[in-house]
């Protein structure tokens, strides 16, 4: 654990292209707006907001996260669907997990209706476009501060 706190945001494959990546299901607000968000909502708590189109890209920051920050909040993409391997990453974490989504991916095709990722994540945040990120940035922060104090 860091003397600073740091939320750990995690984006996975394609979403670099947010903003011109089917907008009518994602959103026009680009990654960098989505940055934006989070780090407004943070306030003064520092944020790690990184994106990769690889699987032990993201293995590899959430085992980071593991040392160094007091949450994390993670759109594993297309992997949330497929990857045991993050959701072993992230059953090895202690602090509170909050997995976000722009669509609902429940209410889209079958196979997006299940994720591993939600079987190590604390809360679950989805349906709410851009803004679901700064939901789930206080989301994260607020389950932080409740552990720290508990
Ligand atoms: C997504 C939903 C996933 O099903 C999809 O593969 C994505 C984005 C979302 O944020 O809505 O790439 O995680």
């Amino acid at each position: 654990m860091t003397d600073t706190p740091v939320l750990y945001v995690l984006n996975g494959p394609n979403l670099n292209l947010l903003g011109e990546r089917e907008p009518e299901i994602y959103g026009r607000e680009t990654l960098a707006d989505v940055e934006a968000l989070c780090r407004e909502a943070a306030g003064d708590v520092r944020i790690e907001f990184r994106q990769s189109n690889h699987e032990g890209q993201l293995v590899d920051w959430i085992q980071e996260a593991r040392l160094k920050a007091i949450a994390l909040v993670i759109n594993p993409a297309a992997y949330s669907h497929t990857s045991i391997a993050i959701l072993d990453a992230l059953k090895a974490l202690k602090i509170p997990i909050v997995e976000c989504h722009l669509s609902d991916p429940t209410t889209r095709e079958s196979f997006r209706h299940h994720s591993y990722a939600s079987l190590a994540a604390t809360e679950i945040v989805k349906g709410h476009g851009a803004r679901g990120y700064a939901l789930a940035v206080r989301s994260a922060l607020k389950l932080a501060h409740e552990r720290a104090t508990a």
